[in-house]
């Protein structure tokens, strides 16, 4: 370990490294003030100073790009070959795994579908993704949803659990779940909590209830209190996956006696960026006053633009970005995954290399699936929804025969007393025993072996020529990481557990604000920022404006030293949009004058809503909303004309 990682610590900074262990240790501070730096260099100290073995220390953090943001930093300072370093998710597969044994794990597709055979024929069909989104949110928070009748949800919910149970599978909510379920065993959770000596948890503001009862759970005993947090509650974006931003205020009740850190001062930004993301976030009502302040005094003023439409507003990213930076120093913000297809367009129309970072990623696609559903099933014989996809594949095998086959073999029978053709016969045949042959291979040989069965290639150029090289390239990257594995199910479970955020490649990086999170680069830019797309009209019926916010105060906390923000009239189906009041908020663009109000206008407050102005004094406005009337300081209030 380098001293001079030491030496550049300021004294909160180095208050937080050096903490005493046997207390826990809240940190909490503003973007870009050294929190994901400061864990980093504790495990380090942890490690080489106390001599505190890798295995018996945990890092976590909530999303896979943070995760990995934290392990790259850690790999410069320390082997963190036996680390246990990761995404809460991943640690709580493991203690499923070494508890339990193997299970399947369905992703957010996966889910989907087992939900969508489920709704089938109910009133429901068309709400499958609002039903499996209330599903995930029961089971982080306990939360019971309103629009569905009660019996109902639950009766989708018992079926769900039914059919993941059947096929031995787990969806990604019931990893913690299950995890959770295994801690309440005293002698496992004993287990844990004595083997693991130091827990650190990153981007705490966004950990869920069932997160957290985890983590006391491991790290709760009156003698282990050894965790370190770190968070920024004006950071908590996840809200609608159940994370919960007070557990962060209230940590002091878990863990009592709490050595509490505030960091201040900001290395990543300038000072005028820093300006902006200060002004927007003292909007947000509820969070405790901080403000950031930077090193670095100087810099270029951040750049606001406005355009006719989305085209334009993209050809002026690209064209701006090929005359002055460097494409990996630069990423591209927007609020919703849509977005990026105009830009991406301007970026290759330019010659500029880059990646995108989405939702949909590489192991979403249709021919990673397929393959991997052949290994998930040679695993674990019980995956009804693999073998489906998989028999879905095979040549000469239709629908009907697939369902009759699982039918079967859900009753635990032989598909062998079936009554089928010579075709279908062989075919099943050949499948079967390539089960066999496969689960005994390393993945990347299982995976080669299915190709061959399958012919992959030719179904491939067959029925989608169009994208048959795309598709093709697609099954070799899934060979070359099959490769790092040496065996199936470990591969399977990173599979699962990886988003397309971890995606290789250089250029400039496009993603979704939330897929940000904790990262940094040179330049950002921040596009879309008009009302109804940024803040989004969702969350903005919702009466979610303070995350929004947070959301906004996120994407412009990313920038090192350039910072663009853009919005546009007409942007696709969306037309005559209006600037956002983010950037108002910031004071980029000046705000209304409040002069003009009258006696009986209608506005729209942002905390109580709609309301009428009742009467307009010398510095105050009163205001009737509903049947309760305010008064407000004219120059302060935060109130638009409708
Ligand atoms: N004392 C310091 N001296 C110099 N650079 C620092 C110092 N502390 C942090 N930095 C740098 O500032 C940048 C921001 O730090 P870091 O990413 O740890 O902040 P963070 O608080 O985790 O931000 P976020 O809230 O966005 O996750 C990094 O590039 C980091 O290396
Ligand atoms: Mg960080």
């Amino acid at each position: 370990m380098k001293g001079s990682d030491y030496e550049l610590l300021n004294e909160a900074q180095r208050e937080a490294v050096f903490a005493p262990i046997d207390r826990p240790v809240l940190v909490v501070a503003g973007a870009g003030s050294g929190k994901t730096k400061v864990l980093t260099l504790r495990v380090a100290f942890l490690v080489k100073q106390l001599g505190i073995p890798e295995n018996r220390i945990l890092a976590v953090t909530f999303t896979n790009k943070a995760a990995k943001e934290m392990k790259e930093r850690l790999e410069n300072l320390i082997n963190t070959k036996n680390l246990n370093v990761g995404t809460f998710h991943s640690f709580a597969l493991r203690i499923i795994t070494e508890n339990l044994g193997r299970f399947t794990i369905y992703d957010e597709e996966d889910s989907k579908s087992l939900l969508k055979e489920i709704c089938e024929g109910t009133d429901y069909k068309n709400e499958v993704k609002a039903i499996k989104n209330a599903i995930s949110r029961y089971k982080n928070t306990g939360e019971v949803p309103d629009w569905i009748p009660k019996g109902v949800f639950f009766s989708i919910l018992e079926e769900y659990q039914r059919r993941l149970e059947r096929s031995g599978a787990l969806d990604f909510d019931d990893i913690l779940v299950k995890a959770n379920e295994i801690l309440n065993y005293e002698k496992i959770r004993k287990k844990y909590s004595q083997k693991l000596f130091y827990i650190l948890v990153d981007e705490y503001q966004d950990t869920n209830p069932l997160q957290h009862n985890i983590l006391v759970k491991i790290a709760g005993d009156p003698d282990h209190r050894r965790v370190f947090v770190v968070g920024d509650e004006d950071q908590a974006i996840y809200s609608f996956r159940g994370a919960d931003y007070r557990i962060f205020l209230n940590f002091r009740r878990d863990f009592p006696n709490p050595i509490l850190i505030k960091l201040e001062k900001n290395y990543r930004s300038t000072q005028k960026i820093l300006d902006l993301a200060n002004n927007l976030i003292r909007h947000n009502v509820d969070r405790r006053d901080k403000v950031l302040y930077s090193e670095r005094k100087e810099g270029p003023d951040p750049i606001y633009k406005t355009f006719f439409e989305d085209r334009e507003e993209a050809e002026w990213i690209a064209y701006e970005i090929k005359l002055n930076f460097k494409p990996d120093d630069v990423m591209i913000l927007y609020r919703a995954n849509y977005m990026s297809r105009v830009l991406e367009q301007a970026l290759i129309s330019r010659g500029i290399p880059y990646k995108v970072v989405g939702d949909v990623g590489f192991f979403q696609r249709k021919e990673v699936k397929d393959l991997l559903a052949f290994l998930r099933f040679s695993l674990n014989r019980r995956d009804i929804l693999s073998l489906k996809r998989a028999l879905g594949i095979l040549e000469g095998i239709g629908k009907r025969t697939v369902e009759k086959v699982i039918d079967v073999l859900i009753k635990g029978g032989d598909w062998r007393i079936l009554n089928l053709g010579k075709e279908q016969r062989v075919a099943l045949e050949g499948f079967f025993s390539l089960i066999e042959e496969i689960s005994d291979l390393k993945p990347k040989h299982a995976l080669r072996r299915v190709v061959e069965f399958l012919n992959y290639y030719q179904i491939l150029e067959k029925y989608d020529p169009e994208k048959y090289h795309e598709r093709k390239g697609n099954v070799e990257e899934l060979f070359r990481m099959a490769e790092e594995y040496e065996d199936t199910n470990e591969f399977l479970y990173q599979v699962s557990l990886l988003s397309s955020s971890d995606e290789e490649g250089s250029g400039v990086s496009l993603m979704t604000v939330h897929s940000a999170k904790g990262l940094e680069r040179e330049v950002v830019f921040v596009v879309g920022l008009e009302e109804g797309i940024f803040p989004h009209s969702k969350a903005l019926e919702e009466g979610k404006i303070e995350e929004e916010r947070r959301l906004c105060y996120v994407a412009i906390t990313r920038a090192k030293t350039y910072l663009y923000l853009t919005s546009v009239k007409n942007r696709g189906n969306y037309v005559d949009l209006k600037p956002s009041r983010f950037l108002r908020e910031m004071g980029i663009i000046k705000s209304e004058n409040k002069e003009g109000f009258k006696k009986g206008d209608r506005v729209r407050h942002e905390r109580y809503g709609i309301g009428v102005v009742v009467d307009v004094g010398l510095d105050t406005i009163k205001i009737m909303f509903r049947n309760e009337v305010k008064t407000f300081v004219k120059n302060k209030v935060r109130i638009e004309k409708l």
